[in-house]
């Protein structure tokens, strides 16, 4: 820290002039603060209900393969693999297995809001969409956020030996002008990008502006997820 400052509150009186002058206080210690943290939950689906995962596997999977609008979706957009997101909007509303999942979000998103000392005014955070992700080998998943979210997510139904984990990345880089890179060395806090390497039944949250990516998926199984949105209104 540097020099001492002066506190007008308290006053002495000067021996050279007689006259009261405010008392100069001592320097405190150095301290380093974290400000403006990028929160990232992490649990166990089944800690707020419980999920059966080896029955969503088999749900996306076939979903998968009865979805033919999803299928020409993917096939026109050059998407890799399957993905539900422009297909079906209702998962909840059609499938036991995904009103189960949605559930158990339901508890985590409240608990991850709660940790954020969120001021929800009373009204809940509330599912959006949630779709299946299918990433064949091969297949990537570009670097995005959630927009007109609030908390967005993954929770993992396949995960391969060897695919890939998530990356995270820092939302400031943006303003990050003439800031040397980090040590690779960096505690994970400081780093520029976070990899994050979910198992099978965890789910992962974070705020819809936190940009993320999917990198190729290097093993030779599907790495499956359902991903999902909530908003606040
Ligand atoms: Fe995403």
């Amino acid at each position: 820290m540097g020099k001492g400052f002066l506190d007008n509150s308290a006053r002495e009186c000067d021996p050279a002039t007689n006259l009261a002058r405010p008392v100069r206080k001592k320097p405190t210690m150095s301290t380093i603060s974290s400000l403006f943290v990028t929160r990232l939950y992490k649990a166990a689906l089944s800690d707020h209900g419980a999920v059966d995962v080896a029955e969503l596997e088999a749900s996306c999977l076939s979903i998968a393969e009865d979805d033919e609008a999803g299928q020409d979706w993917c096939e026109e957009n050059g998407y890799p693999g399957y993905t539900s997101y422009a297909s079906l909007t209702d998962l909840p509303w059609r499938f036991p297995i995904f009103e189960q999942v949605k559930a158990a979000l339901d508890k985590h998103v409240a608990a991850f809001a709660e940790d954020l000392a969120f001021d929800l005014e009373g009204r809940a955070l509330k599912l959006e969409d949630m779709w299946i992700n299918i990433l064949p080998e091969g297949g990537i998943h570009t670097s995005h956020i959630h927009p007109h979210s609030v908390i967005s997510g993954t929770t993992y139904v396949a995960m391969p030996e060897g695919t890939s984990a998530l990356r995270l990345e820092d939302p400031r880089s943006a303003m990050m002008m003439a800031a040397p890179a980090r040590r690779k060395d960096a505690p994970e806090e400081l780093r520029t990008f976070v990899y994050v390497k979910p198992v099978v039944g965890e789910v992962l949250l974070w705020e819809s502006w936190l940009r993320h990516e999917v990198p190729m998926n290097m093993a030779e199984d599907d790495r499956i997820s359902v991903s999902f949105n909530y908003s606040w209104g």
